[in-house]
């Protein structure tokens, strides 16, 4: 039985043989004694210390140093614009590097593997100056406090480094994922009104060495203003238009700089991360730099046990918000080491990833379920032979069947690493929903219990709490300092998005307030929850978030299409890929021209990572008698599903046309 929910919830299945008769597959799990003799988290009385609201959030403040000690824990005075430790001031990028440097300044914070081979080791030393120089170049270069500096760069030892810098010197980045295309770029530098783009002039993958600097050339066309482009060099000087500045050229003249961190109020914003939600345009969320670096700090010590001795990796792309949160910011609040990585899993081999942390001894590792699946298809045996033991595993992004859970935790974990399943957001900066793995038992498919100090509920569509066991819409029912300041330039949408559905938006009392993060979820007898997945037009194509409105609006930039709608398939490896359904302008045939149109616009609209599975030419799509398009019809079709009740169409038979079309082949 799970020790902490029988406390908590006593509420737990009462006898062994009720656990027998859950499936197989689902038996809990119990952490190792080894690993619960070490956790960080090892007394179950965080949950009431941490969750005595709003208080109990100090904890988490007092893992940072603090130029001015916050006034208040939490102002809700004016919801559901909430502020966290207001009054204090600090920088972040003192709290990763400068804070470190008395204790550990020769100790490995960041190890790099390139794809061609290199290796680089960044002591907190390293970094310090690193960020320093490149802190004096951008402020050389006029980036000034508060300005938004937009970073489209991959997996190199300059992601980090410039953002740090920017935070530095308080001037919030967006950081664009390098697999987003140029359309992808522009609109994110439109949108924030930044005047500087950091990028580099390209990155390996798969053996290739891929033009990266090109996307921004082709953004510029698009682009409102004229930021200045800062280039860093993968290897040597790159041959880049000649408006642009060389970052490593600019770098020398820095070398020794020194830059007097900007402190900063709590509130003021740290970041930009731009997300997929189901309107066209992707949503800057706005990430506060007190209440986000507490948070991340607090999950990242206890939830994924992080140690500063530890050696600690992310397989996840800091262009992300995994990335941000737990690749750079919560593991060098706390000191550790943190590896990152150039390059996809299979390449030079399928076993390189086990042969980077057998490299390294790597102690923590964290992946995505999309992951899991292709290193199950893979076959276990590409993990023969190194000689890696981990001590903690970490899953997030997408739900995890208990197939593929156990895969993880036996071929990776070698059966005695925790496994925790982390739910959370871009929006929520940090981990809400899972076990502190010490405290509760594992049980594969359900991400488990609430984090500490977090409250959620799941309620059905009218925001009545649900009896346990029922799917429904889950809630975070209480402001956490983690959270999204607001949706960046529009505060309309931040209240429309995430608290319209279940709040009374017109009270003062924070209490009202009940954040939607879109997801449905299970709360189950035993207190856990299992994720089902978005509710809205929102996919997850191999731990992607991608609006089907922006899906559509690429592939209605092609001039065949007339109409366009784009559903979810379900996929083995990648949990779910995009479905395009179209009908095409009068006069004009269906053939592999149309289709390949369509694939190259979604790429240059948004990027490879998003092409579409399949492109269905259809006569008409299946619509209400208001004319409202009707997805889910179609995503029966994809997913060989019944269609269920088609007599509100303007026209029923069209779906049974379109299924028979597409599932009779
Ligand atoms: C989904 C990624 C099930 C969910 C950190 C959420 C998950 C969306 C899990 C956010 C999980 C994330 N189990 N589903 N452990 N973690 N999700 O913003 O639908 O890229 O709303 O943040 O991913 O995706 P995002």
């Amino acid at each position: 039985m799970p020790h902490l929910v029988s406390e908590r919830m006593g509420d737990v299945p009462s006898d062994e043989m009720t656990l027998e008769a859950r499936l197989s597959e689902r038996e809990y799990k119990r952490p190792s004694p080894a690993f619960i003799g070490q956790a960080n988290a090892a007394d179950p009385a965080i949950y009431d210390r941490i969750g005595s609201f709003p208080e109990g959030f100090e904890e988490y403040a007092e893992m940072l140093e603090w130029d001015r000690h916050w006034d208040e824990v939490f102002d809700g005075s004016n919801p559901p614009f909430f502020e966290w430790f207001a009054g204090g001031r600090l920088n972040a990028s003192v709290n990763c590097i400068d804070r470190h440097l008395e204790t550990r300044k020769n100790q490995a914070a960041i190890i790099w593997e390139g794809e061609a081979g290199e290796r680089r080791t960044l002591t907190y030393q390293d970094l310090y100056r690193e960020v320093n120089a490149m802190a004096a170049l951008l402020t050389s270069v006029g980036v000034e406090e508060d300005d938004i500096v937009t970073i489209h760069l991959p997996m190199v030892p300059a992601l980090p480094i410039t953002m740090l810098a920017c935070a530095r010197i308080g001037a919030p980045h967006s950081v664009v994922f390098a697999g987003f295309s140029a359309g992808a770029l522009a609109d994110r530098v439109n949108d924030a009104d930044s005047s500087y783009i950091v990028t580099i002039d390209g990155y390996y993958r798969r053996g290739e060495f891929l033009d990266h600097v090109d996307k921004t050339n082709r953004a510029l066309d698009d682009i409102d203003g004229a930021p200045e482009v800062l280039v860093w060099g993968r290897h040597e000087t790159p041959d880049v238009s000649s408006s642009y500045l060389l970052v490593d050229d600019l770098l020398d003249a820095h070398r020794r700089d020194r830059v007097e961190p900007v402190i900063r109020d709590a509130e003021d914003p740290l970041f930009l991360m731009y997300t997929s939600g189901t309107t066209g345009k992707p949503k800057g969320c706005q990430h506060r730099t007190g209440g986000y670096l507490a948070y991340v700090a607090g999950t990242s010590k206890y939830v994924l046990d992080i140690k500063p001795e530890d050696t600690y990796w992310c397989a996840a792309d800091i262009g992300w918000i995994t990335g941000h949160s737990y690749i750079v910011y919560g593991p060098l609040v706390l000191g550790t080491t943190t590896l990152m990585r150039e390059g996809s899993p299979d390449h030079p081999h399928k076993g390189i990833l086990w042969e980077v942390a057998e490299r390294h001894d790597v102690d923590i590792f964290h992946t995505s379920p999309t992951a899991v699946r292709t290193f199950m298809k893979w076959g276990a045996e590409h993990l023969e032979g190194y000689d890696f033991d981990f001590r903690h595993l970490t899953t997030v992004g997408e739900p995890i069947q208990p197939e593929a859970w156990l895969w993880y935790y036996n071929h990776v974990g070698g059966g005695d690493a925790v496994i925790v399943d982390t739910w959370w957001q871009t929006e929520t900066g940090g981990h809400l929903i899972t076990n502190l793995p010490a405290l509760a038992d594992m049980k594969p498919g359900s991400a488990g219990l609430a984090c500490p100090g977090i409250e959620a509920a799941v309620v059905d569509d009218a925001g009545q709490v649900m009896d346990r066991g029922g799917a429904g819409n889950l809630v975070i029912t209480r402001p956490w300092p983690g959270m999204l300041q607001t949706v960046y330039g529009d505060d309309d949408r931040f209240i429309d998005t995430y608290w319209r559905a279940f709040s009374d938006i017109d009270s003062d009392d924070w209490t009202d307030w009940v954040y939607a993060p879109g997801d449905g979820a299970v709360y189950e007898e035993d207190g856990y929850f299992r994720i089902l997945g978005r509710l809205d037009d929102v996919m997850n194509v191999a731990g992607h978030r991608l609006g089907t409105m922006e899906l559509e609006s690429a592939v209605a930039e092609v001039p065949a299409v007339a109409e366009a709608a784009v559903v979810a398939r379900k996929h083995d490896e990648k949990g779910q890929v995009p479905d395009v359904y179209v009908t095409l302008r009068e006069g004009i045939e269906p053939d592999a021209t149309v289709i390949a149109d369509i694939v190259e616009s979604v790429e240059n609209e948004i990027g490879s990572f998003a092409r579409p599975a399949n492109v269905e030419f259809v006569p008409e799509l299946p619509k209400t008698r208001s004319g409202k398009i009707m997805r889910r019809l179609l995503e029966n079709i994809s997913n060989d599903e019944p269609l269920g009740n088609t007599m509100t169409l303007r026209d029923p038979s069209v779906p049974e046309a379109i299924r028979q079309q597409v599932q009779g082949r």
